[in-house]
């Protein structure tokens, strides 16, 4: 599933993120390639905004020409929130699928080996697998007053990007029960089941400001 309906406020363009150009190609259609990209992919539900589902089934169209992928790609409407929007894509997959990835459209340059990795964890029986990469920055938790109360040993935390891979029965479960968390491996966490973390890559950036669009670009090898 590649959720993509955020408006993308804090990139400030005047389409939704995941509709922004990088490189002539719109963020999504660069996340649809990694994802069609990978060999144990066998179906994609893309979430949009609803002003958006004729265009990304038409850049939908123009990956799978590319990659030679077939009729595997499906789109529906997502929510007001993330969590709205995983839940809207859950109600479309096909209903063979028992491995679900859930995977930001703004991190559109993951590699494919970042999907083979989550995929080949969940396969090896993990229930819930993220990638992540070691915390550079020491990091604090602070007061509504901004003041210090914690600072986490930084070789324990790990920053965690998308993929995000699940037994589908435990994604649903964790659906059911609450939708606030920033990411699906929030959710799980509160049913009490383990998550797995394994390594991400650091091309896998969220695109969320400007600069990270340019990041991207460099990434890419050209300006934005
Ligand atoms: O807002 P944020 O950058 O955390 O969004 C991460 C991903 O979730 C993006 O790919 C965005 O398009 C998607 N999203 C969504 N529906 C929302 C909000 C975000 O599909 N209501």
């Amino acid at each position: 599933m590649v959720v993509a309906a955020g408006s993308g406020s804090r990139l400030g363009a005047a389409v939704p993120k995941a509709f922004v150009p990088l490189a002539g190609v719109p963020l999504l259609g660069h996340a649809l390639r990694g994802v069609l990209s990978c060999a144990a992919v066998s179906e994609v539900v893309l979430v949009v905004p609803a002003a958006q589902v004729d265009t990304a089934g038409a850049i939908a169209e123009a990956v799978c020409r590319e990659v030679g992928a077939r009729g595997v790609v499906t789109v529906v409407v997502g929510g007001a929130e993330r969590g709205d929007s995983v839940a809207a894509g859950l109600g479309a997959l096909s209903d063979g699928v028992e491995v679900v990835l859930v995977h930001d459209a703004a991190r559109c340059l993951t590699p494919v080996a970042v999907f083979d990795r989550v995929v080949a964890a969940v396969e090896a029986g993990a229930v819930a697998v993220v990638p992540g990469t070691p915390v550079v920055d020491t990091v604090k938790q602070v007061d509504p007053d901004g003041v210090v109360v914690a600072t986490p040993d930084r070789s324990t935390l790990r920053a965690v990007q998308t993929p995000q891979g699940f037994r589908r029965d435990v994604l649903v479960r964790a659906h059911a029960t609450s939708s606030d968390a920033t990411d699906d491996a929030g959710l799980v966490e509160r049913l009490g089941e383990p998550v797995l973390v394994v390594d991400g890559d650091p091309r896998a950036l969220k695109v969320t400001t400007s600069a990270d669009l340019e990041t991207a670009a460099r990434l890419l090898g050209v300006t934005s």
